[in-house]
């Protein structure tokens, strides 16, 4: 019978159970922990700390239906289970206090760039002829807080952008996501506040979440970082920007979400530009990772569940995600990957996408768009604000 055997051991496997159970409803409930797990190379840890969680449960309900309670070796199952599940519930408790401790810790800085409210925008120029006009600049993977980083370059485009900003010929920034290298932790925060601050102090700032800031918990931060939510349009004139959070691919990115997206798309006049930003690039030239053996490159997740809402709609979707500079023209809309602002360069593409109009490896830099009575001018240029190529999108 069951009941003549003490149920500790079950009690102490149980909580071992319940705890890791806790910590991965937790995290999986987290921005980004999805694609983290698909796209991140944490798969293997991930499910060794489910097994952590499962194994003495899975052990302890055997060893008391296997043996009978007088028998010597059940009292030495008993108490190796006991262990296990101990062990079990001190590495939960340690990886849920790393994780909770980083992600809800101390503000990594009690300021934040001069950033830009969505909703409001920033005030709109007027041009020679009269219409308005505005030219700003974005760049994506800056990657603070990772030793590899090109912090010199990030410096370069964001001291550029400042002097633009007030000579007055540029508006604000963008800066489409990967800020930090790790978003839970406060020290890569710090350091990338403390540099915009230092390098950009007045330049009207806006950023997207990216797949490394959103790890784990992290959005909490880029949250407290940018007084920003994931998610959001801004309207300058004739010209209508859509943020959409969409980090690893389009994990998370549900019905709810596609129709925002959709109300929005259906609410601008055909006439107006659309832009649509995500860190996540859609169609980009790339590799294949080697420790994964995932593909970097056209991102079939999000060409068949995202893309299909916004292509033909809108002129033109700006991400970063792949450390690259591309220009590619496909379905009916522009796409341009600029992940320059510092992260590390990725591999020399294996991969072409059909659509690549221009390419660029190795060279940091920004995307500029200034709004033109001829129409959207773009413009990629280096870290020193020299040209590297140029397309105007029209009406
Ligand atoms: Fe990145
Ligand atoms: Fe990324």
């Amino acid at each position: 019978m069951q009941s003549s055997k003490n149920p500790f051991s079950l009690i102490v496997a149980s909580s071992a159970f319940a705890a890791m159970a806790a910590f991965m409803i937790w995290a999986f409930a987290q921005a980004g922990t999805l694609g983290m797990y698909r796209w991140g190379g944490t798969r293997g840890m991930i499910l060794a700390l489910c097994a952590v969680g499962v194994f003495p449960l899975v052990a302890t309900i055997a060893t008391r239906a296997l043996f009978s309670t007088e028998g010597k070796a059940f009292a030495i199952a008993n108490a190796i289970c006991v262990a296990v599940s101990t062990l079990s519930l001190l590495v939960t408790i340690g990886v849920s206090l790393f994780v909770l401790t980083n992600a809800y810790g101390d503000a990594a800085s009690a300021d934040r760039p001069a950033t830009v409210d969505p909703a409001q925008g920033f005030p709109l120029r007027k041009g020679i002829d009269g219409s308005p006009t505005f030219r700003i600049a974005l760049s994506s993977d800056p990657h603070y807080g990772r030793e590899a980083s090109d912090s010199p370059a990030r410096s370069a485009i964001l001291r550029l952008s400042q002097a633009e900003y007030e000579n007055g010929t540029l508006d604000a920034f963008f800066d489409l996501g990967d800020t930090v290298e790790m978003g839970m932790a406060a020290a890569g925060w710090k350091e990338a506040i403390e540099s915009i601050r230092r390098d950009a102090p007045a330049l009207p700032f806006v950023a997207l979440l990216g797949n490394h800031d959103s790890i784990i918990g992290g959005i909490t931060r880029w949250k407290t970082a940018f007084a920003l939510e994931p998610s959001w349009r801004m309207d300058e004139g004739p010209v209508h920007f859509i943020a959409l959070d969409l980090l690893w691919g389009p994990e998370g990115f549900g019905a709810a979400k596609k129709a925002w997206l959709k109300a929005q798309l259906d609410s601008i006049p055909v006439t107006d530009y659309i832009v649509v930003l995500s860190h996540c690039f859609f169609y980009s030239s790339g590799y294949v990772d080697e420790g994964t053996g995932m593909p970097w490159y056209d991102h079939a997740d999000m060409l068949r569940e995202v893309a299909p809402l916004i292509a033909g709609k809108a002129d033109l979707v700006v991400s970063g995600h792949n450390h690259y500079m591309e220009w590619i023209e496909a379905d009916g809309s522009a796409w341009a990957v600029v992940g320059a602002m510092g992260g590390k360069p990725d591999p020399v593409p294996s991969y072409v996408s059909p659509g690549s109009v221009w390419f660029s490896r190795g060279v940091f830099g920004r995307l500029i768009i200034e709004l033109r009575p001829e129409g959207l001018a773009c413009e990629f240029q280096d870290q020193t604000g020299k040209a590297l190529f140029q397309k105007t999108l029209s009406k």
